[in-house]
């Protein structure tokens, strides 16, 4: 439908945990559409998943929103991107007050570049809040279990990627 509101939720996403899960559900109680964005940069790529995993696996975890959430990716800045998909609208969650001086330069930066898009902040659940792609990696690769903080089928993956 044309007049769809869509809204975009950038990010690495490698790998997509329960926290972003939980935001881009809660942000379809106010967006008809979410567009999870992942930000590529082959110049600057230390990812454990390539993009291609990344899309598949963030696919995979809404089947059923399927319509409602697309996968996508992107190169070059992310208000270009925002513009060319039409959303007026980036998602980004806050976890603790560290995330927010980071979260905050780059909302700034953005309105700079394009002052006509704004950036709406969501809560991470209470239950995700500590959750972190890049802790998540650290635990499997050190052996440990991250049950429960990623969706089963990254859980699945992640344990390949470490042979456990
Ligand atoms: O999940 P992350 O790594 O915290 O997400 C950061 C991301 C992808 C949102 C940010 O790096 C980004 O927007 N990259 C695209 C390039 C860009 O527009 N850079 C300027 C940001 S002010």
């Amino acid at each position: 439908m044309a007049n769809d509101s869509v809204a975009i939720y950038p990010g690495s996403f490698d790998p997509i945990t329960n926290g972003h899960v939980d935001l881009v559900r809660r942000t379809l109680r106010v967006f008809d559409k979410v567009v999870v964005a992942i930000a590529t940069n082959p110049d600057k790529d230390h990812s454990l998943f390539s993009v291609d995993e990344r899309l598949d696996m963030i696919r995979q975890v809404f089947t059923s929103e399927k319509g409602r959430v697309e996968a996508d990716s992107f190169q070059g800045l992310l208000v270009d991107y925002a513009e060319r998909r039409g959303s007026p609208v980036i998602i980004r969650g806050l976890r603790a007050v560290s995330d927010f001086e980071y979260e905050f330069q780059m909302a700034m930066m953005n309105h700079r570049l394009k002052p006509q898009l704004e950036t709406f902040f969501m809560m991470t659940g209470e239950s995700e809040f500590y959750i972190s792609s890049r802790l998540v990696k650290e635990v499997v690769s050190l052996g440990g279990d991250v049950a429960g903080l990623v969706p089963e089928n990254v859980l699945k993956r992640l344990n390949a990627k470490f042979r456990h």
